[in-house]
């Protein structure tokens, strides 16, 4: 490839951009992990999690993807012949439900449009017909990567009181961590499922899970086969500090900065900042005559963008364009949505100014790549900006 000067513009929905101070800090040397220095760390971490997951109850971390956390989430709490209620919100809940199947569970997956969460009316009637309590575990994808969707996990919770039923809830977080409001333990969310690449800004390598007492619990009794995943062995070695196995350690530097940072800021300013920079791309977006896939208001991801593309227009040419010319990488259309939209991920560490440069990119690619639009997609989203930081003021 070409050489291309300046920064690159990483703007898929994750992994996102990892700020230098993460990236000096993962640059110290590797040290022992069985030696106090690393013990130190760890506990560090591992309280700081808690804190990032609003939980009080224990995180553990694996060296793996995302995906590794969602198995780790299945293994430690279900066995072979589990009922299970998932909802085909995206590609993402679909992979989910793959890995479920893998292992013999069965899942009753309800279907959408891809184009909306979770309905907790119908999380309300699965659950009120399930009279004997087969039901083990409801399992939710917080947000959608693959649609820029946001299930209202507080809802679904509400209609699992509501009909006293006593299934666990397991929630995937890993592109809303620390991006959108999330409450572990004050959601009544039993294992919530996170890594490292997204709202925390690290690279990938890091798979999270947070646990409930009533998680725990289960854990006992749970049957399906486990080994590297076993919360037991984490949670034992991770008292002292310590890993059942060699731990990913410069990416735990790395993490210990992020929270650092991550505190720095405060969540709730994160959050704000995050529904800032997704209303200015909708308003971008709008502003060009094209369609956000979210279909309800209520459920816009803060953390990403689906953009649909105008019919009979594919967008690996538009990503290619905007790669080749701008040096930016936005998000394809995954599964089912391959070739008709594309994703503006717009999470992690980022500003103003990077989400300008993002839809400068993208409104120049729009045009180049000979995709019908209007201009002014960049003005309007500069405007809210602009306006939002006047009202501050004011
Ligand atoms: C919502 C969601 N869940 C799970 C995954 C899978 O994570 P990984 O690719 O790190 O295994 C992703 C990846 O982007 C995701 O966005």
């Amino acid at each position: 490839m070409e050489y291309a000067s300046g920064r690159h513009f990483l703007q898929i929905p994750g992994p996102t951009n990892v700020p230098d101070r993460v990236l000096r800090a993962m640059s110290k040397p590797t040290i022992d992990h069985r030696g106090p220095e690393f013990s130190e760390l760890s506990l560090e971490v591992l309280e700081g999690l808690k804190r990032i997951f609003q939980t009080a109850g224990p995180v553990v971390v694996y060296p793996s993807s995302g995906t590794g956390a969602w198995e780790a989430a299945l293994v430690n709490t279900l066995s072979p012949g589990d009922k299970v209620l998932m909802f085909e919100t995206g590609h993402f809940a679909t992979l989910w439900r793959n890995i479920a199947t893998a292992f013999g569970l069965e899942v009753d997956f309800v279907p959408t449009n891809w184009r909306h969460g979770v309905r907790p009316e119908i999380v309300e009637k699965k659950l009120s017909e399930d009279k004997n309590h087969q039901i083990k575990s409801v399992m939710v994808v917080h947000n959608e990567t693959s649609t820029g969707v946001t299930s209202r996990i507080p809802l679904i919770r509400q209609v699992m009181d509501r009909t006293k039923h006593p299934a666990l809830l397991m929630v995937d977080t890993i592109s809303s961590l620390a991006s959108i409001d999330y409450r572990h333990e004050e959601w009544g969310v039993d294992v919530t499922v996170g890594c490292s690449q997204k709202g925390l800004m690290l690279p990938p390598g890091l798979g999270l899970n947070a646990i409930s007492q009533k998680a725990l619990e289960a854990a006992k009794s749970a049957e399906l086969p486990r080994s590297f995943w076993d919360w037991r062995a984490m949670l034992d070695a991770n008292r002292a500090g310590f890993f059942p196995y060699t731990p990913a350690t410069n990416l735990l530097y790395g993490l210990r900065e992020a929270i650092y940072m991550l505190e720095e800021e405060r969540l709730a300013n994160i959050f704000v900042r995050h529904d800032r920079h997704a209303e200015a791309t909708r308003r971008a977006v709008r502003a060009w005559g094209l369609e956000v896939l979210c279909e309800n208001p209520a459920e816009y991801s803060s953390s990403l963008t689906a953009v649909m593309m105008p019919d009979g227009y594919d967008t690996d040419a538009l990503l290619d364009m905007v790669l080749k010319k701008f040096d930016m990488s936005l998000g394809i259309g995954l599964g089912k949505l391959k070739g008709k939209i594309f994703r503006i991920g717009h999470l992690g560490n980022f500003n103003d100014l990077m989400l300008a440069g993002t839809l400068a990119g993208l409104e120049m690619g729009l045009s180049l790549a000979g995709i019908p639009f209007s201009k002014g997609g960049v003005t309007a989203a500069l405007e809210y900006l602009e306006g939002t930081h006047r009202q501050n003021a004011g």
